[in-house]
């Protein structure tokens, strides 16, 4: 944390933290940011841009109720491209002026709707990863691919494209969960994953009933996570995000430790579809690498300062609770979870440090704090409870100015 500084960007990586202006940048433009506060981008790893549409809709449901009774008769409207480009506008004009950098995108199973996502998200200079959705079973007939085969085919076909079309927006594997994923799927995947590199992105033991579902759908599986793993969908060579981990025991922890799965910590959508608390503080104490995700529309709002709030309440809750051995996330943890932690699934994304990804955001904070009479940290804790009283005033995401007000 740096007071009147200057945060030096060149080619898109950041150069590093100073005082005063180093003499070898003289020459170089000078933005002033006037006190506003200036942050690393904050990175969302988990998000439906689909779901944006019905926010705060059914959170009296639980998860699998939830998703049958809104989720998916919602989904099936993208088959409609006019649908599609109507809804998703709106929601990338939403995060193009969030404090988000990076995110972690679902779709739907429509290849043109996610596709058409995708350009609009590549448009908007933001650093995203987008995943066509795959499911072919348990899931309402228009949203059932016909096979494990056309799902697969599809997916080819929608990966070579993103190739050929991005720069910024990339393709990333996302098998829906478990339950909605045949054997054959899951081994057709694990093949495109390897022809092409891919990341791959799904759901984890969320919520009690979805948890004893997979049991019963993958009796010989030792826990959730060991069902993806059974596949290779489980990071070691496979960058795996794995959302919400609610249930996740001392083995599945194990696993994720080793074979280095990212944990998108999802606290508003695990209250409002009461799933529970996950043990985050585990996580960071076992070295799980750890984000957070806003879950629209599971959570309400793509606001990150919201999720670090809701993350340090939810902390707090469990320790009180559930377990006094799991301390409650500071501020600055949250934090960290929402800039570096998450940070890392991306590279070296989530700090203004130099030889970072230059991803900042520039907030004017001045109907928050007083910002000559208090800390910088104070200032930033404020703003993680306060944020709708703030203005984001200029964004970067890989040195790319995305916008300046
Ligand atoms: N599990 C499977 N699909 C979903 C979804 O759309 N949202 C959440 N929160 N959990 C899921
Ligand atoms: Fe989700």
């Amino acid at each position: 944390m740096q007071k009147d500084g200057y945060v030096v960007c060149r080619d898109g990586i950041s150069e590093g933290i100073y005082e005063r202006l180093p003499d070898r940048y003289k020459d170089c433009p000078v933005r002033d940011t006037k006190g506003a506060l200036i942050l690393p981008g904050l990175v969302d790893l988990h998000i439906h841009a689909p779901q944006y549409t019905f926010r705060g809709l059914g959170m009296d449901l639980e998860l699998l109720e939830w998703l049958n009774e809104h989720t998916f008769p919602e989904e099936a409207k993208y088959a409609d491209i006019e649908y599609a480009k109507e809804a998703y506008g709106r929601f990338v004009e939403k995060l193009k002026y969030s404090a988000t950098t990076r995110a972690c995108i679902f779709g739907t199973i429509h290849v043109p709707a996610t596709e058409y996502l995708m350009d609009l998200l590549e448009q908007s200079g933001l650093c995203t990863m987008v995943g066509k959705v795959n499911m072919d079973r348990n899931a309402p007939d228009p949203l059932t691919e016909q096979s494990a085969d056309k799902s697969a085919y599809d997916t080819v076909e929608w990966v070579k494209d993103c190739l050929k079309r991005y720069r910024k927006t990339k393709p990333i594997l996302t098998p829906r969960f478990i339950p909605t994923c045949t054997d054959a799927l899951m081994e057709n995947l694990k093949k495109i994953q390897m022809r092409y590199g891919l990341p791959v992105q799904s759901h984890l033991s969320e919520n009690v009933s979805e948890v004893g579902w997979v049991q019963e759908l993958c009796p010989g599986s030792e826990f959730y996570g060991d069902a993806y793993d059974r596949f290779g969908l489980f990071g070691a060579d496979t960058r795996t995000v794995m959302a919400h981990c609610v249930y996740s025991g001392v083995q599945e922890r194990r696993r994720m430790k080793e074979n280095g799965v990212f944990a998108a910590h999802c606290p508003e959508s695990n209250m409002n579809l009461s799933s529970g608390i996950a043990p985050v503080r585990a996580f960071l104490d076992e070295g799980i690498p750890t984000g957070l995700g806003s879950d629209v529309a599971g959570g309400s709002t793509e606001d990150l300062f919201a999720a670090m709030a809701h993350a340090i309440q939810a902390s707090k809750l469990r320790w009180r609770l559930v377990d006094d051995t799991l301390k409650p996330l500071t501020a600055a943890e949250s934090f960290y979870l929402a800039t570096k932690g998450g940070g890392e699934f991306f590279g070296r994304v989530g700090s203004l440090e130099e030889g970072y990804e230059f991803d900042a955001v520039v907030i004017d904070d001045s109907a928050v704090s007083d910002r000559e009479k208090a800390e910088i940290s104070e200032r930033l804790e404020r703003l993680i409870y306060l944020s709708s009283e703030s203005k984001i005033t200029g964004k970067f995401a890989a040195g790319e100015e995305i916008f300046w007000r």
